[in-house]
């Protein structure tokens, strides 16, 4: 039985009241296309060939990395010593902040990943936020420049594609934005969880990974179906990365997740294929909503969802609804900083996106 003097421990500070306890549920039958997980038939089942015909070494042993090392360090156009896997994006960007602790300000697009009110605490930091233009409901990197500019060097976030929006930001804007912010002092983190999914993206960030101000954050988890695995890279230039491994950022990665990673990467064309089977599935489900009766307005999108804008958030909120009523988990925006009533939705295989459309059809069939 604790005293109240240990409940009134000097440790006894509030924080954000715990609220990364995780609370996923997973219900038989159930999709959830509200994380962005790849769910697509055919990274099922190329995971499911790599977990049977893993050698059980892989479980028996300390894990073993150069290998996915040289594949990861060759999918993102770097060398070997550039390279941090961690595992997943989410502990490689509290790892970043951790091994930065000088830095007390996160400038960053809001709405942006919720990590990073953790990542805060974590490198006791405070956030900076910058909404979208009022005018054009567009994310503008000189807005991230103007707060900058305001204050003492921080990290300054860029989501490329953008996780709520899918706003992709062209390779001029995201050099123009590296540059300025390594005259200020400051670290540029680009968070590319999404971009797999944006035609020529790679194009887009090469000219910037590697400079000293600059820290690519790559998840595996949406782009090879690797969320469960936990698994990610960071790419930084290569005193930046002896940095972190000063604060052992592998240590906690399975050699399960490698060997799945290992796996994945080197088959680039599966992977390939069905990331331009899920962008030519977005297009077809933007259309095929932008033409129905509902009044939605997909966002051109960059990553693997289209988030939708409507005319009011009541309407929203009765599709996300109806959607999750028949196992279909989707994700309300409504009400975040430039998105009055919109919906994101993920794009995963054929079968899925159709039952999407069909729900939704007959949810406005009923609803009228
Ligand atoms: C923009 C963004 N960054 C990072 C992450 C975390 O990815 P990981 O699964 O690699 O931790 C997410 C997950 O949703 C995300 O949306």
């Amino acid at each position: 039985m604790k005293t109240d003097s240990a409940l009134d421990s000097p440790f006894g500070h509030v924080g954000l009241g715990g609220m990364f306890r995780s609370s996923r549920t997973r219900r038989p039958g159930e999709v959830n296309l509200k994380s962005c997980g790849l769910l697509h038939r055919s990274a099922a089942e190329f995971h499911a060939a790599t977990l049977s015909h893993i050698d059980p070494i892989e479980v028996l042993s300390y894990p073993v990395y150069d290998e996915t090392y040289a594949l990861a360090a060759e999918y993102l156009g770097v060398n070997t010593d550039m390279l941090v896997l961690t595992s997943g994006s989410d502990p490689g960007l509290g790892l970043l902040v951790r091994a930065f602790p000088a830095a007390k300000r996160i400038v960053l697009h809001t709405p942006n990943f919720e990590g990073w009110s953790k990542f805060a605490v974590i490198a006791g930091a405070t956030l900076d936020p910058v909404p979208p233009s009022a005018h054009t409901g567009q994310f503008q990197f000189t807005d991230l420049l103007d707060r900058l500019g305001q204050g003492p060097p921080a990290f300054v976030v860029l989501t490329q594609p953008h996780s709520y929006t899918g706003q992709v930001h062209t390779a001029a804007e995201i050099e123009e934005l590296a540059y300025q912010v390594g005259r200020h002092g400051s670290l540029l983190v680009l968070d590319t969880a999404y971009l797999a999914f944006t035609e020529g993206g790679e194009d887009l960030v090469r000219g910037v990974v590697g400079l000293p101000h600059v820290v690519r954050v790559n998840s595996f988890s949406k782009s090879h179906g690797l969320s469960g695995a936990r698994i990610a890279a960071l790419a930084l230039h290569p005193t930046r990365a002896n940095n972190l491994f000063d604060l052992d950022p592998e240590g906690t990665i399975s050699g399960v997740a490698l060997a799945l990673l290992r796996a994945a990467l080197a088959e680039p064309a599966v992977f390939d294929t069905i990331q331009a089977e899920v962008r030519r599935l977005r297009e077809l489900f933007a259309a095929l909503i932008d033409e129905s009766p509902f009044g939605w307005r997909a966002r051109p999108s960059g990553g693997n969802f289209v988030t939708f804008d409507a005319p009011e958030p009541a309407a929203i909120a009765a599709a996300h609804a109806y959607l999750q009523q028949h196992g279909v988990i989707t994700r309300d925006l409504s009400g975040l900083p430039g998105l009055t009533a919109a919906i994101r939705i993920a794009v995963a295989d054929e079968a899925i996106m159709f039952r999407v459309v069909d729900l939704l059809t007959a949810w406005h069939r009923e609803s009228t």
